[in-house]
């Protein structure tokens, strides 16, 4: 055996879930004495974090580990894991079509990688996918960014959207403790870092699986209550979270960011269909209308909030009128992003089997057609910050131009202009705005920074 430590390589696909797992994961690889590389080809342990929630991210991941499983023909000592929401799907099944994997585990089972490797190493083919309590986090991340970072609050989904995959694969919700979430940024603040992005599927749901109450008797603790928990951890200016749910976001939440200077008016709330029939399809519980009326909340609270959604076209029976109604929505709210994705029929779910299903040359053209909105809007959008100061969180140099740094506004626009990184890195520096794109902007710096 040589004295290298051996080095492992992940890669990850997906939403932020799957990236703070991943990060995780990276800490209990580092813990466990392995050694990161960059090259997946050089790597003696290789993962994948694997996301389902279209058929072609599905397909992604077999392309991957087919290259893998040919490597390890020549390798034997590669070991191959396969982690996340396919591995969750597919189970012992992804075994039987690629037997040289090693290890199958559900995102459920990403802290238990260190006991779940020790089998692997004693000679099984381990599959761990079988639902369990998320065990608190032990783990120090490895954190891709030491700036900005992720903090899961809730895993899992308790809806039953009729296209969706999540609720099969990442399980019942679960929230975390304010307590423990508390901690978790506290040592965040002490390290440095100056942002923090709250997670869940569902995230304006969280604590209601939490046991009791507040002191005070009346309701149940709720994200509201952990928001103004967690606003004053110092050192963390800036809060983010994602992803809301129509359903579950109140006046009393947004009554909230709004008196809470460090929270970014910034809102991912999908809306998924502008049609009421479609949205009923899609058992989202909500309609157009209520829709409407949050983000008119929002707007009277916060007047120069952003607003960001995601939208499927062509969902099973979707008519060209009721696409129509969602070009409609996009273009009446006007959205700072917006992220479209085809109707994909996904293993599992209800909408899958419905015989309404749609071509995909239709899908497509929707598609089409609704990014073209959305990029006309996002220009109107931008339009907005021109000539204005914006405050601009740096988080790393412009990989395009050595000379800019680049970062998010408060509204979470990425924006460039010219600097020295190593003296504004995780500063917030007043940006006046002087260049305007669709989804970033440019700036000159009026200094000094603020923190
Ligand atoms: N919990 C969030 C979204 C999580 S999944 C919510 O309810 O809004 C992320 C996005 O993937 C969804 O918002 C949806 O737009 C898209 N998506 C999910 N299933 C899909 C499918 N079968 N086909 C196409 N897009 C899908
Ligand atoms: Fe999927 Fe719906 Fe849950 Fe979002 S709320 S993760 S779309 S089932
Ligand atoms: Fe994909 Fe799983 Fe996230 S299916 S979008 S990685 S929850």
């Amino acid at each position: 055996m040589s004295n290298q430590p051996r080095r492992y390589h992940i890669t990850t696909f997906g939403c932020q879930m799957n990236k703070a797992d991943s990060e995780r994961m990276a800490g209990i690889l580092d813990t466990m004495g392995f050694a990161w590389t960059e090259e997946p080809e050089e790597a003696d342990l290789i993962l994948y974090n694997t996301c389902t929630i279209r058929d072609n991210a599905e397909q992604k991941v077999y392309s991957y580990l087919g290259r893998q499983a040919k490597r390890k023909q020549t390798n034997p000592d590669l070991t191959i894991v396969v982690a996340g929401c396919v591995a969750q799907q597919e189970g012992e099944q992804l075994l039987r079509r690629v037997p040289e994997v090693d290890l199958i585990m559900g995102p459920q089972h990403a802290n238990r990688l260190e006991d779940l490797l020790e089998q692997v190493f004693n000679g099984s083919q381990v599959v761990a996918t079988e639902p369990v309590h998320i065990m608190e986090d032990i783990t120090k991340p490895r954190r891709d960014s030491q700036i900005t970072a992720w903090v899961n609050v809730i895993y899992g989904c308790n809806e039953r959207c009729t296209y969706c995959v999540v609720p099969g694969v990442r399980g019942v919700e679960q929230s975390r403790y304010p307590e423990e979430i508390r901690r978790e940024m506290e040592e965040l603040g002490r390290q440095g870092y100056k942002e923090v992005t709250l997670l869940g599927q569902n995230i304006d749901a969280y604590g209601r699986d939490l046991p009791g109450s507040l002191p005070d008797g009346r309701h149940k603790y709720n994200f509201t209550d952990l928001l103004r928990e967690v606003h004053d951890v110092a050192g963390i200016e800036r809060l983010r979270f994602a992803t809301s749910h129509p359903r579950y976001f109140t006046e009393r939440l947004i009554r909230t960011c709004a008196e809470l200077p460090k929270v970014c008016k910034h809102f991912h709330i999908p809306f998924q269909s502008g049609d009421n029939e479609v949205l009923k399809a899609m058992s989202r519980g909500y309609t157009h209308e209520r829709y409407r009326q949050i983000i008119d909340t929002i707007r009277r609270y916060m007047p120069d909030a952003s607003i960001s959604a995601d939208a499927i076209v062509g969902f099973p029976g979707e008519t060209e009128e009721q696409f129509q109604n969602t070009l409609k929505l996009v273009e009446d709210i006007g959205f700072d992003q917006l992220n479209t994705a085809a109707y994909s029929p996904r293993p599992g779910t209800p909408a899958a089997l419905w015989d309404n299903q749609l071509d995909e040359e239709t899908k497509s053209d929707r598609l089409q057609r609704l990014n073209h909105l959305v990029s006309v809007k996002a220009a109107e959008r931008s339009q907005r910050y021109f000539g204005r100061t914006e405050y601009v969180l740096v988080e790393d140099v412009n990989p395009k131009n050595p000379s800019q740094v680049m970062g998010r506004t408060d509204g979470n626009r990425l924006t460039f202009f010219a600097g020295d990184f190593a003296e504004l890195r995780g500063k917030i520096v007043p940006v006046k705005i002087t260049e305007v794109r669709a989804f970033s902007l440019t700036g000159e710096a009026l200094l000094p920074a603020l923190c």
